[in-house]
């Protein structure tokens, strides 16, 4: 039976990781954790505990208590507050992820570590990036996104730890909103055409992006960690792509539904600068034969989803 821990919970992707991993291993069998006590709900659904994870003893002392075996590591600062920040973004992207690998490595426990298309940088190949191509990428985030991979695979290397992740691209989702990343105006966009029929873009037209919907991205994320080991010829971190737009397309995609919405632009030179170095579109292969991966949505399914779920909440 799983045992599982889910770190810096209360993010885009852990409120929505936390209930979908519940659902399938037991609601007892996934411990939801964050920083603070003031958290969404359905975190509490089942057990929560508040663990920093710069703090390694208290991170040691939950897992000996649940018995877990499979860490989700989801603790980290997003690319254009890490720009703002960039020594915190060290700290905490870093320092989180060698204190949850050196006590995975006393515990005996499996990571999953999420990387980014931000894990690349202006000299990789812009369109259908490889899996194994040039990694410079100028953001401190992707600094630590890169590192991060290596650190990963050290440890599996080194010690034997189970480490996996995938390297997400920009993710659509419409319960917790994103925090300070590039990708945030994919999200937001929905929001202001049903509360006010205009957008304010702060990335240019013509800047494409990789893109994926919630429940494609919490899927990857189970899939990697329950792929056959001996399949795998890549742990850290493996590209996952569904959809690339640019803001155009997804604007045109949301005026099918929602009559008379309009997009203005008002560009973010930071975040411009770092969607610019980030690439086109990956080449997912390796995932695909490796373990199977698939996605389900692109942009036309994922936008009447978003807009029939949101248009019931807001
Ligand atoms: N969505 C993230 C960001 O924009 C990329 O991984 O920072």
């Amino acid at each position: 039976m799983k045992k599982i821990l889910v770190i810096g919970a209360a993010g885009q992707i852990g409120t929505e990781l936390v209930p979908f991993l519940r659902k399938l291993y037991g609601e007892s069998n996934v411990v939801a954790s964050d920083i603070r006590d003031d958290v969404p709900p359905v975190l509490k659904d089942g057990p929560y505990e508040i663990i920093d994870c710069l703090d390694g003893k208290r991170l040691a002392e939950v897992a000996k208590a649940h018995g877990i075996d499979t860490v989700y590591n989801l603790a980290a600062l997003l690319s254009a507050v890490a720009e703002a920040k960039p020594q915190l973004a060290w700290k905490v992207n870093m320092g989180g992820l060698l204190n949850i690998l050196e006590v995975a490595r006393e515990l005996d426990f499996a990571v999953f570590t999420p990387s980014s298309i931000g894990a690349f940088g202006p000299s990789s190949p812009k369109q259908d990036t490889p899996q194994d191509t040039i990694q410079r990428p100028t953001s401190i985030y992707g600094v630590t996104k890169v590192a991060g991979e290596l650190l990963c695979d050290y440890y599996f290397a080194r010690f034997g730890v189970d480490t996996r992740g995938v390297r997400y691209p920009g993710i659509i989702s419409n319960t917790a909103k994103p925090g300070g990343g590039t990708t945030d105006y994919a999200v937001h966009i929905y929001y202001d055409a049903l509360q006010h029929k205009h957008y304010t873009c702060n990335l240019q037209p013509g800047t494409y992006l990789d893109m994926m919907y919630m429940p494609d991205a919490t899927r990857a994320a189970v899939e990697m960690m329950e792929a056959d080991p001996d399949r795998l010829v890549h742990r850290n971190c493996f590209n996952v792509a569904a959809m690339s737009f640019a803001p155009e397309h997804i604007c045109a995609e949301i005026c099918k539904h929602v009559h008379g919405f309009e997009m203005g632009y008002s560009i973010d030179p930071v975040r411009q600068a770092i969607a610019d170095s980030w690439p086109d579109r990956m080449d997912d292969s390796a995932a695909r034969e490796e373990w199977g991966w698939q996605h389900e949505y692109d942009l036309p399914s994922m936008t009447k989803d978003m807009l029939t779920t949101l248009k019931g909440r807001l």
